[in-house]
């Protein structure tokens, strides 16, 4: 499992990230707006309602995808429609849609603080499955730039064509028509949209470039007409792996993005993002005596935080709640070192004001409560991690290893506040170090086969060798039997309340205010070893947490479990399951498989829980 999602976002733009070029900034600079963002995103989603397109809200920075850490392209919501799973006009009414989407990139977050990149970010869209024709797309980029925010259009890029797709002349002969004569043609790596590490729809692009206040020429929308569907990842696309060909979706589609910062500088035609109207309020709050980078920094990971905590996400070690940690701490480190001249509650505020009317999810007292737990947390350690680390001569990625795992310091601190000391230090280092040492706890933990229901998190229940697994994962099922069993005779009020698992037997703990009678003890064998008899099979389906509740399927601890959970069913289908339980596996196929199970103890607990022991033979 990794710890960050770095390296992880599912799409790669194809020059989404590109155009960061470098644009000297004055520190300051008042300016009274020719239209604000406000007005910016009312007249994108009235342009593309107008022209029959369905006003799609943001999905949650959580994806429903399991192959993504965090929502990073407004398309990821409309997965399924470009595929012909879901039908749009059905969900919709409208085969096109359009929406600002709440995006984040953690691929850029070492980069944040010069004068474009950001971790959250607006990504504005809009989305065809079968419905907009090529032509219609484009000529609406096209009137929606140059003619309602009044840009005028530098250039624009096409697909030149390789890996067995055609130049893209029709785009190339649309814009020509629309009067946009420099059309340059480029290759798959900047105009060819399509999965990182897993397989998804694609397909070739064109990118609208516009002259930025400082005459530099930046891209500001990618069109991608997803034609086809590729079945592995980007970089096999890239290498051409035999056996994996670009299969022609049934229907073309079409997904656009406009990073809305950066389309914010250019129509309030500021030097840099950071004093546009969305992050002036912000910058403002912030002392002269911090640096540049620090003041976009802080207003950066201060929004980021907000939506963030807001979606769900908790700061841990895993994850999204890491990259969330790694934020916070951030922020915390640069307002503990600003000895009191910078207070980030007036900054979240300032967040909610500035984003609320778009963002009604955005809920300040939990992003207080979380804020305030997590700076209690690290300020504990901070000021002795900020002390070891003075006293370090250089910083090995072993040695920023153990600064994060004593004193709790993110890289990023530990690279930002290290100065040369930590020049050769590499992010891809320390985060192998990271992998390293999980790799260690988890083994520890699997050691233990406790972890019946809260190992579900942690990966797959493992044994010391082949014969033990064989036996522990027959009595982890035999568990959820024994579980359900135990609910036919005793009634629905009973419940999990904790789980053990050894070669040896399996101990179940219940909640039941009484002990059992021996004639109780023999039903709960008896419907235990009759479904055993029967042989029926076992097998999960994978659901996000929600529509896994829905199912009715009985879980432990809820907080315990990710976003997406098996529910694993001993019966046919789900619908006529028997047992239904949020699980991590593994389980045996079919229940034969089993043997025998016999109760060979039933004892109090704890007040209300009782304990059985069960083996098998
Ligand atoms: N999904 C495309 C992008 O992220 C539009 O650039």
């Amino acid at each position: 499992m990794e710890h960050s999602g770095v390296g992880r976002s599912f799409y790669v733009a194809g020059a989404f990230g590109k155009a960061n070029k470098k644009i000297s900034s004055p520190l300051r600079y008042f300016c009274f707006f020719s239209m604000t963002s406000q007005e910016i995103r009312t007249k994108f989603l009235e342009f593309f309602k107008h022209r029959g397109h369905a006003v799609v809200p943001s999905s949650s920075l959580i994806p429903d995808d399991p192959s993504v850490l965090l929502t990073t392209a407004g398309m990821q919501q409309f997965k399924k429609y470009y595929t012909g799973e879901a039908d749009a006009l059905k969900d919709f009414g409208s085969k096109n849609t359009v929406s600002i989407q709440k995006s984040f990139r953690t691929s850029d977050i070492d980069e944040v603080g010069d004068e474009s990149h950001l971790t959250f970010f607006e990504m504005l869209g809009n989305f065809s499955f079968g419905g907009s024709t090529k032509k219609d797309a484009i000529t609406y980029a096209y009137e929606f730039i140059t003619k309602i925010l009044s840009i005028p259009i530098s250039y624009v890029t096409v697909f030149e064509g390789s890996h067995g797709v055609a130049k893209d002349e029709e785009s190339k002969k649309i814009w020509n028509d629309l009067g946009v004569t420099d059309v340059r043609e480029e290759g798959i790596n900047d105009v060819f949209w399509g999965p990182t590490g897993t397989s998804g729809p694609c397909g070739p692009t064109t990118e609208i470039y516009c002259r930025s206040g400082e005459g530099q020429d930046i891209e500001i929308w990618n069109l991608v007409f997803n034609e086809f569907f590729y079945p592995g990842s980007r970089e096999e696309l890239l290498e051409q792996t035999q056996g994996k060909e670009l299969q022609k979706l049934s229907q073309s589609g079409l997904d656009t993005g406009m990073g809305f910062e950066r389309l914010v500088m250019l129509v309030q035609r500021t030097p840099t993002i950071y004093e546009t109207d969305l992050f002036a309020s912000l910058m403002a709050l912030l002392p002269d005596s911090l640096d540049m980078r620090t003041r976009r920094i802080l207003s950066d990971h201060s929004r980021a935080v907000c939506f963030l905590i807001s979606d769900g996400v908790v700061p841990s070690n895993k994850e999204r709640g890491y990259i969330l940690r790694r934020l916070m701490r951030r922020i915390i480190t640069h307002e503990y070192l600003a000895e009191g001249a910078v207070n980030m509650r007036l900054f979240f505020e300032a967040v909610l004001k500035n984003y609320s009317e778009w963002y009604p999810e955005l809920n300040g007292s939990l992003i207080a409560a979380e804020w305030n737990k997590e700076k209690e947390k690290f300020l504990r350690s901070l000021s002795k991690g900020l002390k070891e680390l003075g006293k370090l001569q250089s910083v090995s990625a072993s040695a920023a290893f153990k600064l994060y795992e004593s004193y709790g310091l993110p890289y990023e601190i530990i690279k930002e506040l290290g100065g040369e000391k930590t020049e050769t230090l590499q992010r891809r280092e320390f985060e192998e170090e990271f992998k390293k040492h999980q790799d260690i706890s988890r083994a520890g933990l699997e050691k233990k086969f406790g972890g019946h229901g809260l190992l579900v998190d942690t990966g797959e229940l493992k044994a010391a060798n082949q014969e033990e697994l064989g036996i522990v994962t027959r009595l982890h099922t035999a568990t959820h039997i024994l579980h359900y069993a135990l609910r036919a005779v005793l009634g629905e009020s009973v419940h999990q309340a904790g789980s053990d698992i050894t070669v040896e037997r399996t101990r179940f703990d219940f909640t039941f205010e009484r002990k059992l009678i021996k004639d109780e003890i023999r039903q709960i064998e008896d419907i235990a070893n009759d479904i055993v008899k029967k042989d029926v099979p076992v097998s999960y389906k994978e659901l996000s947490k929600e529509d896994a509740e829905k199912t009715g399927a009985l879980f432990f601890f809820k907080e315990k479990y990710p976003d997406r959970v098996k529910v694993y069913y001993i019966g046919n289908s789900l619908e006529d399951a028997v047992s239904k339980e949020f699980c991590g596996g593994p389980h045996v196929t079919h229940t034969g498989e089993i043997g025998t199970l016999k109760i060979i103890k039933e004892e109090a607990c704890s007040a209300g829980v009782r304990r059985i022991r069960a083996t098998l033979f």
